[in-house]
């Protein structure tokens, strides 16, 4: 076969202001044709196969949507060191069957990534295991301690495309000052967690109402907010590139808003869980799934849900990234306050963000907007770093990295049908609409759902 022709689907491509049914063909690994129906109705209509059709392999796609493989800059692999919980192999089956094609694999491994072979030991699985693009992401610190310095210049060597501690913050000013310097100078992003370590500590709640409830000491929003602000200030005085991970808190909503007005280059991000959960859900869950509601950042309240979701459609929250974090059973099924932080994302994440579009429509949140919130402009952060001009696009002479999706299924979510090794999800049992059947990696079908 000489090419792979996607034919009648709904064409969304933010980057080209793409949003109509027509047919893609791939050539070779890339986006070799797009063709916009002349006639909506009748997408097929009008529109040439363009070359040989017995030698191209044609999936008929009408009634679906195809968009542009979802990227991911902020995903927990857990290898070298957790099998258990998951490896390359799954982790990116995960992502695959979720739609993303490219992903940032975070280092706090076991061994830490934070020196160049920890970081070509992981490129290596990758190589041979992996099922969409990894791109994995050093430590700032040795160990993540917050000590000393990672080697720096040997993970960059190694491969690295940018540099945090993510799950710890970096509670060393100096430190991340120099951390930042060097990162501004070979052009690496530097990914905070935002988190004030004396202000979160033994403090794994939101402080409101839950809290209260539960009786377990809540950690303030400024927790958040204090640590976002100094990182701004750090990237406006390095030059640096600054991401901010999870962002869950009004406050630093308004603290971005601020320092994108002042024309920084900052990005940040939000997940599925800080957008669509609240604190006040973990109270209707029954006492033995309560720590599947744990993650660092805590879920907040609905004041700091509704500015999230101000934030991300005004762009001032750039983008969706999963913190896709696999933990055993027998870590979660624990009181809350002993259960360990995260949930896992990849496999769930679109059909979940599917339902802003939906809640939102009054409010102009469009299909499109969020294929911009999770492909689009995250490819646009990293594409630079890469010397990548399209990623997360549908560009004719892109590489063909693309997503199908179904909207018309509603479905229940399912733990028996993910991907990924660990099931730590508290969105096990939502109704939910649309789903990914198909990806490509490269051209290449790195997923194709099973039909019934
Ligand atoms: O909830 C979280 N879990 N937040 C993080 O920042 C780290 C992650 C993990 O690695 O489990």
């Amino acid at each position: 076969m000489s090419g792979i022709l996607l034919r009648g689907g709904q064409i969304v491509d933010p980057s080209q202001n793409i949003h109509r049914v027509g047919n893609l063909l791939i050539r070779e690994g890339k986006i070799a044709r797009i063709e916009i129906s002349p006639h909506p109705a009748s997408p097929s209509s009008g529109l040439s196969l363009g070359g040989d059709p017995s030698q191209i392999a044609v999936y008929d796609v009408s009634g679906s949507i195809i968009l542009p493989g979802l990227i991911d800059l902020h995903t927990h692999l857990r290898d070298p060191g957790d099998p258990e919980k998951e490896t390359i192999a799954t982790g990116t089956a995960a992502a695959a069957a979720g739609g993303y094609t490219t992903i940032l694999c975070m280092a706090n491994t076991d061994p830490v990534n934070d020196s160049a072979k920890v970081t070509r030991t992981i490129l290596d699985r990758c190589n041979r295991s992996a099922k969409v693009k990894v791109h994995p992401v050093g430590a700032i610190t040795r160990g993540l301690a917050g000590k000393e310095l990672a080697d720096l210049d040997g993970m960059r060597e190694g491969g690295i495309v940018a540099i945090s501690d993510d799950g710890e913050t970096v509670a060393n000013a100096d430190l991340l000052y120099r951390a930042m310097k060097w990162a501004a100078s070979s052009h690496t992003l530097v990914i905070s967690h935002c988190e004030d370590p004396d202000l979160s500590r033994n403090r794994p709640i939101h402080q409101g109402e839950s809290a209260l409830n539960l009786g377990i000491d809540g950690a303030s929003p400024l927790a958040e907010s204090l640590m976002v602000e100094r990182d701004i200030l750090l990237a406006e005085a390095t030059g640096a590139w600054l991401h901010l991970a999870h962002i869950s808190t009004a406050a630093a909503v308004n603290l971005i808003r601020r320092a994108k007005e002042r024309g920084l280059s900052i990005s940040a991000e939000a997940t599925p869980h800080h957008l669509l959960l609240k604190d006040e859900d973990i109270l209707t869950a029954a006492k033995e799934r309560q720590g599947l509601f744990r993650v660092a950042p805590p879920l907040r309240s609905r004041f700091d849900v509704a500015a999230l979701k101000k934030g991300l459609r005004e762009g001032t929250i750039d983008m969706i990234a999963t913190d896709h974090a696999p933990h055993l059973e027998q870590e979660k099924n624990l009181p809350f306050s002993s259960a360990k932080p995260g949930m896992i994302g990849l496999d769930i994440a679109l059909p979940l963000c599917y339902q802003l579009v939906d809640e939102q429509k009054n409010s102009n949140f469009t299909f499109s907007q969020l294929v911009e919130r999770m492909a689009a402009t995250p490819g646009k952060r990293l594409g630079p770093i890469l010397g990548q001009s399209s990623l997360g696009t549908l560009k004719v002479g892109a590489p063909a990295d693309i997503a199908v999706f179904d909207p018309r299924p509603e479905w229940v979510i399912d733990s028996n049908h993910f991907f990924s090794r660990s099931k730590n999800t508290p969105f096990v049992g939502r109704k939910v609409q649309g789903r990914i059947t198909m990806t490509f990696v490269d051209g290449k079908l790195a997923y194709q759902r099973m039909q019934k």
